[in-house]
């Protein structure tokens, strides 16, 4: 599937599972590994390359997973490490890697280490965490805030210091300046790099690392109590708290383990400036790719993401796995709805821009629910449990919940998802969302995603040689390799293009109609289309 010259993740499209959601196989109301096993045929059918699975390690579950307890082990309620064994095992069998969560910026308050950090503040884990006494009027040691609200530090009593959490009180930041934090990682990398990993997406990965002398940030626009936690988050200028520049030192450790097992780093990377982004994959020795959060979380406004991809494309052609949707924000479609443009329309955008992400360097994603066309899910009001909506419930509506519910396989009670209750309950989805609908449906979106991952691997052209990125007008973009071409109109109107000298092929059209179609000079491109031209 990929030349053998490169490594295994060029030219590979990848898959996320959110596991809680994917399929439960034991009436928990949960999912599970063996769900993800159970569904191979499916992912095998699609076409994928790699399943990103996000955490299933054991938890308290505060944040659903991403406070992990121990790195080495599996959560009961997600099954165990023969689960494990077996999925990697069956996944191999079929060309489907297996990329695991890890959770390095914090661990779960209940994870051995931070008990002991507690128990004795003069042994040896106190140091894995960041901890200062109070600030001279008794309060936090410094402005830095929580992602989910409030000061992103909490007293603890026994000792008289705050400890510092980007996140929850419950996710306890780790010390990322002492060594033996770094070498605790070194050992989970392997664990489960010996028992067959093909990589991490790493959580929060520009977060590990905090300024020293812990800094105040600078604060770039008023708050008021009226406001959301994340638009408090946003009010700061994260000078000091994320994306240190000592924090890409981490990841170049990590990337020679990684090295020996032929495995990928993709790190979720919050920084927005690309140059800064782009810092932990251009000179290839740190992450593979990153994970640029802005794509999945903008809205539709064409010439913004004409500017978001050509200004990453021109740093990096290869560093980005590109994802227009995820576990942590409203599906693309939801997004894609706006000024009286229903689900179809928002279906059509948001394939545009999948089919124009076929044609980058790096391994796009696309997650559960996406071959589908989903819109984020209705959920029950007394099942809300995301933290940050639970916790906060005058601002629910940033709540995670509706981008979490359960995968749809089929007509069955819950979707088929699972036989007792489940953890998220939501509105069912119609017959034509579920998998066995689509696959049912020779015209249903869900075979186009599978003819466009097809295309893409039966095309090398269209991610190898070298890549320029030329913007046409503010709403349309394309991108120029030797012998492919793709085009993106992302504009409400069709645009004629000049397609580069020579004779073309339109060999994929994000609007479908019949593909191989020979092209040379201009070229119509329809409104929110993306062309994919080759020879
Ligand atoms: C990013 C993860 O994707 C999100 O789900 C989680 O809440 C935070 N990191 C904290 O781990």
């Amino acid at each position: 599937m990929t030349d053998s010259a490169q490594p295994w993740w060029t030219g590979a499209v990848g898959y996320q599972a959110y596991i809680r959601s994917f399929a439960d196989t034991t009436g928990s109301g949960v999912g599970d590994l063996r769900g993800i096993h159970d569904h191979l045929d499916h992912l095998e059918w699609l076409g994928v390359d790699a399943v990103w699975i996000n955490p299933f390690n054991p938890s308290p579950g505060h944040d659903h997973g991403y406070d992990v307890s121990n790195y080495v082990d599996v959560d009961p309620q997600h099954g165990t490490l023969a689960d494990f064994d077996d999925l990697v095992a069956e996944a191999t069998r079929r060309d489907i890697r297996i990329i695991v969560d890890t959770v390095p910026n914090h661990t779960s308050n209940e994870h051995a280490w931070f008990e002991a950090a507690v128990a004795d503040p003069t042994g040896p884990f106190r140091d894995y965490y960041i901890w200062r006494d109070p600030g001279p009027d008794g309060g936090p040691p410094n402005n830095w805030v929580s992602h989910f609200g409030g000061p992103a530090w909490t007293f603890e009593p026994e000792s008289g210091q705050y400890y510092c959490h980007l996140f929850l009180p419950e996710q306890p930041d780790l010390n990322w300046r002492n060594p033996a934090v770094a070498d605790e990682f070194e050992s989970i990398l392997r664990f489960w790099f010996e028992r067959g990993a093909s990589g991490f997406r790493i959580d929060v990965a520009h977060g590990c690392v905090k300024d020293p002398e812990l800094r105040d940030n600078p604060q770039i626009r008023p708050i008021d109590e009226s406001m959301s936690p994340r638009a408090i988050f946003d009010s700061y200028d994260h000078l000091h708290d994320l994306d240190q520049d000592d924090n890409v030192h981490i990841f170049r450790r990590w990337n020679t383990v990684a090295a020996e097992y032929d495995a990928v780093l993709i790190g979720e990377i919050g920084a927005d400036r690309v140059e800064r982004a782009s810092r932990y994959v251009t000179n290839g020795d740190a992450l593979h790719q990153l994970f640029f959060l802005r794509s999945t979380w903008a809205e539709w406004v064409p010439s913004d993401w004409v500017e978001a991809i050509t200004s990453m494309q021109t740093i990096t052609t290869t560093g980005v796995s590109w994802a227009l949707s995820c576990h942590d924000r409203p599906r693309a479609v939801t997004r894609f709805v706006n000024d009286g443009v229903d689900t179809a329309r928002a279906q059509k955008r948001s394939f545009s821009l999948t089919t124009l992400f076929m044609a980058l360097g790096g391994m796009p994603f696309l997650y559960q629910g996406e071959a589908l066309g989903l819109s984020d899910g209705i959920v029950d009001p007394s099942s809300i449990s995301d933290p940050l909506a639970a916790r906060h419930p005058e601002w629910a509506d940033e709540g995670r919940d509706g981008c979490r519910t359960p995968m749809p396989w089929d007509g069955s009670a819950n979707n088929g998802f699972s036989t007792g209750t489940p953890w998220l309950r939501s509105e069912p989805r119609t017959g034509a969302e579920t998998v066995a609908g689509q696959l049912a449906d020779p015209e249903a979106l869900i075979h186009r995603y599978r003819d466009l991952v097809a295309f893409r691997h039966g095309s090398p052209q269209l991610w190898s040689g070298e890549a320029a990125t030329v913007a046409i007008g503010g709403e349309a973009l394309a991108i120029e390799r030797p012998n492919s071409f793709a085009v993106s109109n992302l504009g409400s109107e069709a645009a004629t293009v000049d397609l580069p000298d020579g004779d073309w092929i339109l060999g994929f059209s994000s609007c479908g109609g019949s593909a191989i179609q020979p092209a040379s000079g201009t070229a119509r491109v329809g409104a929110e289309t993306t062309h994919l031209y080759i020879r």
